[in-house]
């Protein structure tokens, strides 16, 4: 098998991961049911799924939701090497501009990140998601 063949299994088997948690999202406002899987690169997967909340901007989504639990379960040296989201509402659903910030923190740029696109499945690396993320260096 190629190793774009064995890349886009393992997204497949994390999609699908993904897809499970997100049957568990807490989205009663919107109705767009998000999960994520995040592997990390000790081969651990964790997920996580969107909780919603009636004062709309606390909402966590379901990527960022999967790192704090990633963090949470193994601590603060994690690094992710690879991440999917789904969506359970067929609809496009990249991740949004402040999970890309936060998974930036702990994730490789030449990750592979696979979501729902407008114009279908996509999978990008990291660094193509976000190209010009903010760092601070003192
Ligand atoms: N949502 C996610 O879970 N991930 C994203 O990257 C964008 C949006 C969630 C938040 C909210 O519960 C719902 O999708 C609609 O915005």
């Amino acid at each position: 098998m190629t190793k774009t063949n064995v890349q886009a299994e393992a997204l497949a088997g994390l999609a699908e991961l993904a897809r499970e948690v997100a049957l568990k999202s807490y989205s009663p406002y919107s109705g767009f049911r998000v999960g994520a899987a995040l592997k990390l690169t000790t081969g651990e997967v964790v997920t996580g799924t969107n909780v919603e909340n009636v004062s709309y901007g606390l909402t966590i989504c379901a990527e960022r939701s999967a790192l704090v639990r990633a963090v949470a379960e193994f601590g603060p040296g994690i690094r992710i090497a690879a991440v999917a989201v789904v969506n359970l509402n067929a609809a496009a659903s990249p991740p949004c501009g402040a999970c890309r910030q936060m998974l930036a923190e702990f994730t490789a740029p030449e990750a592979p990140v696979s979501f729902p696109a407008a114009d279908g499945e996509r999978t990008m690396t990291f660094e193509a998601l976000l190209p010009m993320g903010f760092e601070m260096k003192l």
